[in-house]
Parts: C-alpha cells; structure tokens; sequence
C-alpha cells in the first residue's frame, strides 16, 4: 500500500438526511456484548466507542438494541436494550463521549431477534410471524472458526437451535410497532443523531419479509407486498416520530437460503424504503443465524459486496452503505467509481480504532489489517466479552485516560440536536388535543447557542 494515495473520497464529506458526515467511515453494527445484565451501557462500552470516535470514524453505531420490552426478554447473549427512561441514562452517556471525541451517534434498533431470541426461560415460545419454525444453524456455512468455536464451550450449543415460536397475533404487532417508536424518540432524547432500523440477517423484521420463515395467511404474510408490510409500516411510523434526525434501514442484499429473498425483492423494497422518507440503506447480506457465512464474512464471502452497492445505487436516491471492505485502496476506489457512498467497517475497527486518522495522516501502511480470525466472536459467543490478539488495547479501552470525557466542550449541544431539528410529535396525545412543542415554545430561540454545528 503506497502513503502517497490521498484517500480524498474516503475523507470527504456526505449528507445523510439532516446530518452530516466527516468522511465515508462507519463503525458498522456490532454487538459488542459489553452491556450489563439489564441491557444497559457500561463504562467498558462507551470507552469502547469512545475509542473509534476519536480514531476519526465518522458515525460510531452501536449493534443491535432491544426497543421493546418483549424484545429483551428473547436475546441472543447480552444486548443493549432501549424502552424506558431508566435505560437512556447510560446511552446518553455514550452519546456525549461519542460527540465529545468529534463523531456522530447512531442507534441500531430493532423489534426483537424473534425466532432467533433465546429467553432465559427455556419454557417459553419466542414471538416470531409463524408458529413452530425454530432456526437451526447450517454448521457448514459458519464463517472460519465459529463452528470450531462453538465446539469447545457447551453452553453456546443451545444457540446452535432456537426456542420453538409463536405466532405474533395482529394486535401484538400493532402494539409492538407503537412501543417500538416510543423507543427511538427516547433514542432521539439520549442524543442519537441516526437510528438505523435492523431489517437483516434472520431477526424478527428480516422473518417477516422472507419465505422461509413467514408462512402466514394474513395481511402480514404470503404475497410479497403483505411480506414486506411488517417492516415498511415500522419504517414510515419511525420516520414520523423522529423527523429531526437520520433514520436509514439496514438489509440483507438477498438471502443465500434455496427459496429466499433475491436481490430484486430487496431492491424493490429498498425503494419503497426511500419512499417512505428513509435517509439511506444499509446493506449487509444473508438470511441470518440458518447461514451466517454472508453475517460475519470471509473474506471470499466479501467479495461481491460491492457488486450488491452497485445495483442498490442504480435504483435509489439515496446513499448506500456497504460493508465488510476493509482494504482503503479498493474503499476509496468503489466511493470514486460510484458502487457505494459509505463504507461500514466491522472487525476492522475492533483491532485498530486508528483507522480513519491514520489514512488522514497519510501513514496508511500502519494500519493493523484485520485476519478474519473470528476470535473477537468466538468470545462473544461464549459469553464474554470479544478481545483481539493484535489488539490488547480491544475492551480495556475504560482502564485508559485518553478515553475519558473532559469538561464540556463548545461543539457539544446541550439539547440533543434531533430534537432542536424538528419536534417530536407526541404519540399518545388523543387527536382532539392541541400538539404543544416544548421545543418550538421555549428552547428553539437559544439554538444558536446549543446547537454542536
Ligand atoms: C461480534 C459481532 C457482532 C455483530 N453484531 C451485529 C449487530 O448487532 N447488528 C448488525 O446489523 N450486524 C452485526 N454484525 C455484523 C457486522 O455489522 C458486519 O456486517 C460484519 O461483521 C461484516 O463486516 P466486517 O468484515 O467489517 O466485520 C456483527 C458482527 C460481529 C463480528
């Protein structure tokens, strides 16, 4: 790799909807499996992400959060979880370190992991659009070294199958999809600038919209346009309760199963997503846990990502997301030749937070490349928390001092910016109530001075 590339495309700026980016870096969604044993953000996570904001990543997003109740109670391991107020404290700590260091915050939140959730109590029936169609992982599609991983503990075997499910009844969604929205504007209020909806890999949403696992006969289910139902009323309900921030979806670019969703579908969806008012799409690939060879890719399993950019960008507006590029040569050459707008880095951020200042420093060949050993996942499916043997720094980023937040700075707002941008309508006010915005009424006339931008 020569130090003499510039890397301008990867270093220039992009919109997404109302925020701006510093450059094309994304900390791609990961659960990072460092919150605490009620879903709440721990000190070892934000310095976590305080370490990849101040590396230069534009937006830091976190992995997947639980926006219902019900959503936390059938998890994967340990996640984030977002419905109540008690949850926004710690999260609007991580907000703050994020922008204190000069990034942006995004939220990734979803309805629930569905029939790829595990209760703690193994009696009950894991919501899910159809009765009765547990998952089961597909040993030989693993990514390198999950399956020997999961070989050598025996309490991660459990997740090789999932609970047996239930059919979400109509009501049950309806009133899922409210709470759901009640939760990303506490998301809003915690600071986030984006809230990405997490439409991939096998999760309630993805189940929803695919054939393998939606055998429903109601409006949700069967044709494709009931199919999609699910998630594209959950896309046009977030966007009407968030209209001060970005608000993007992440899909898989198809499914990889025999009879699964193709390219053309999610595209077709992609763009009634883009109808919808949605800031950008997000792609990753594949059907989910059945075949996590496209989730955590090899670097084979990679290779036609950017193909995918290509096609989404030919049919939306928009700017596209793709992920799992890690080489900034072939970064900056796709953004120039149009394929994506952004990359979503993953692994590669987990072993050198460094990356985008280093590019900026024009010491490119410092950068530590990311082997796609999958240790940092073999330890979070064994419960702990992920580690890196090139980076010793990875997790204990909270015993550091550069990591810590300092006295407030003059970029930092003291309102959250997505609420200063537009009000949030109020989703329990009865229809002959006048709307009051506290916002408009009080705060917007000192903006100038709180604003970060
Ligand atoms: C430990 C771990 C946790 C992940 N959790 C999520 C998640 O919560 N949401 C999501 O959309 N993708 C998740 N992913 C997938 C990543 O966002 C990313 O698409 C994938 O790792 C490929 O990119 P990479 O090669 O840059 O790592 C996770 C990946 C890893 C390794």
């Amino acid at each position: 790799m020569t130090d003499k590339k510039d890397f301008s495309h990867i270093l220039s700026p992009i919109k997404i909807g109302p925020v701006e980016l510093k450059n094309r870096i994304m900390l791609a969604p990961m659960n990072e499996t460092m919150s605490g044993v009620n879903g709440e953000a721990t000190e070892q996570m934000i310095s976590y992400f305080a370490a990849r904001a101040k590396g230069g990543t534009a937006l830091v997003c976190t992995g997947a959060i639980m926006g219902t109740k019900l959503a936390s109670e059938f998890v994967w391991g340990r996640n984030l979880h977002l419905f109540h107020q008690g949850h926004m404290q710690g999260l609007n700590l991580l907000t703050e370190r994020i922008h204190y260091f000069g990034g942006m915050a995004g939220a990734q939140m979803t309805i629930g992991f569905g029939r790829q959730g595990h209760s703690y109590d193994h009696h009950k029936l894991a919501p899910a659009p159809t009765a009765g169609l547990p998952y089961e992982v597909t040993m030989p599609s693993l990514p390198k070294g999950i399956a020997e991983g999961w070989s050598i503990a025996e309490h991660p075997r459990s997740w090789i199958t999932g609970q047996m499910t239930r059919e979400m009844t109509i009501a049950e969604i309806h009133s899922e999809q409210k709470e759901f929205a009640n939760s990303c504007q506490l998301a809003v209020v915690s600071g986030f600038d984006v809230i990405e909806i997490h439409g991939p890999h096998g999760y309630l949403e993805h189940q929803f919209l695919s054939p393998l696992s939606n055998k429903r006969t109601d409006m949700y289910g069967g044709e494709w346009r009931n199919r999609k139902r699910f998630l594209t009323e959950v896309a046009e309900q977030i966007r009407y309760a968030c209209p001060g921030i970005a608000v993007g979806c992440r899909i898989s670019a198809e499914e990889h199963m025999q009879g699964g969703l193709t390219e053309e579908e999610m595209i077709d969806l992609a763009k009634d997503l883009e109808a919808i008012g949605l800031d950008y799409i997000s792609l990753s690939d594949g059907a989910g846990y059945e075949e996590g060879g496209h989730l955590i890719a090899d670097i084979d399993r990679s290779k036609h990502y950017p193909e995918h950019g290509e096609a989404f960008k030919k049919a939306l507006k928009i700017p596209v997301i793709v992920t799992s590029q890690h080489d900034p040569v072939k970064i900056d050459k796709n953004i120039a030749d149009g394929r994506y707008d952004i990359q979503a880095i993953g692994r590669q951020l987990f072993i050198d937070p460094e990356y985008v200042n280093k590019l900026a420093a024009g010491k490119a060949k410092d950068i530590v490349r990311c082997k796609r050993c999958n240790m940092c996942l073999i330890r979070c499916l064994t419960g702990l928390t992920p580690a890196c043997a090139d980076n010793p720094n990875f997790g204990r980023e909270y015993a550091m001092d550069e990591y810590k937040i300092g006295p407030r700075q003059a970029h930092e707002s003291l309102l959250p910016i997505g609420m200063l941008t537009a009000p949030m309508p109020a989703l329990d006010r009865p229809w002959w109530k006048k709307e009051i915005s506290l916002i408009n009424d009080f705060f917007r006339p000192v903006q100038g001075r709180t604003a970060r931008h």
